[in-house]
């Protein structure tokens, strides 16, 4: 492989992690050369964006064109456009999968190219947001071998992200937790917006003018003092009648309400029992509660 200052870089997939990393990648001035992908109109679009970014004419052009090749294609697709490509010695493949393990390029990896996963933990949607919310951002690494671990981790820190090595065999773990921080997030914050619709309160966009400085509040303090700390509320507070009042009110609104509300509440009185802000016998209390159906 050449050394990395003279990286070709290319993109099969143009999607919204195409698109953002590629940007990323050629504002921070490495050489984003080509791109394919199942539909000719999205490469296109990615190419537009990216100065010097040309749309290969195949598989074989595109391969030929680059030293690093970014699978960015759904994860139930890496294996097969794996397979599909004339990969040759010395390229490197790499996925962008937060889930997928290495063995899912093995296709690749038998061909003779290296292989990688780099996975930025972050939410893309807009591409240009997300070529920019890569700074500051952290990026999980593997690799089939030290060098191609020093590649990737010095390109993530090229675009101003923070890389991170993941153990073969933990990517499907750190994934789930990477849905905690964001996707339920964005699931709870659609549930709490859900109940001031059912139970009437306010007109449209109050739940979330109201909710979202709290969210964020929360968010600061977790920053501030870790989770258990920042945890407030009646159960951080020991208070079993509120708690009661809860399941009541949303048992009222929608069964399945109280269902979502019970788990995290256990997990809840977890924490407010490791932090030592309730003891066991109010612990005892609220999980019993909690768990009557
Ligand atoms: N979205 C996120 O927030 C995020 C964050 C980190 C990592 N990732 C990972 O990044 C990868 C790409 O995700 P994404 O969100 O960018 O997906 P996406 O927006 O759906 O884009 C996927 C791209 O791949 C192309 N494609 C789809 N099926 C294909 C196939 N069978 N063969 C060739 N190309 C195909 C699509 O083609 P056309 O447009 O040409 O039809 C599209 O351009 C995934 O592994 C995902 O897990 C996603």
């Amino acid at each position: 492989m050449r050394s990395r200052q003279l990286l070709r870089i290319g993109f099969f997939g143009a999607g919204r992690v195409g698109q953002g990393l590629a940007i990323a990648l050629g504002e921070a001035g490495h050489a984003v050369v080509a791109v394919g992908s199942r539909s000719r109109s999205s490469a296109e679009a990615l190419a537009a964006r990216v100065p010097g970014c040309v749309v290969a004419d195949s598989p074989q052009s595109l391969v030929n064109a680059c030293d690093l090749l970014f699978l960015t294609v759904p994860d139930d697709a890496i294996a097969t456009a794996a397979a599909s490509l004339p990969w040759r010695r010395g390229v490197l493949a790499v996925h962008t999968s937060g889930a997928a393990e290495l063995a899912v390029l093995d296709a690749a990896r038998q061909a003779g190219a290296d292989v990688g996963a780099f996975h930025p933990l972050v939410m893309f949607s807009d591409p240009q947001v997300a070529a920019r919310a890569l700074a500051g951002s952290t990026v999980a690494v593997e690799t089939s071998s030290t060098g191609v671990a020093a590649t990737l981790e010095s390109i993530a820190r090229d675009i101003g992200a923070n890389p991170i090595a993941v153990p073969a065999g933990a990517r499907a773990a750190y994934h789930a937790s990477a849905h905690y921080a964001a996707g339920f997030l964005c699931v709870l914050l659609n549930e709490a917006e859900e109940i001031w619709r059912r139970a009437g309160i306010g007109g449209p966009g109050d739940a979330s003018r109201a909710l979202l400085p709290l969210a964020r509040g929360a968010l600061d303090a977790v920053a501030r003092d870790g989770p258990a700390a920042a945890m407030q509320g009646a159960i951080a507070r020991g208070d079993i009648g509120t708690v009661k009042k809860h399941l009541q009110a949303l048992c009222a609104l929608d069964p399945s309400m109280a269902s979502l509300y019970r788990p995290i509440a256990i997990r809840a009185v977890d924490i407010a029992l490791g932090s030592g802000r309730i003891d066991a016998n109010r612990a005892d209390e609220l999980r019993s509660l909690l768990a009557k159906a």
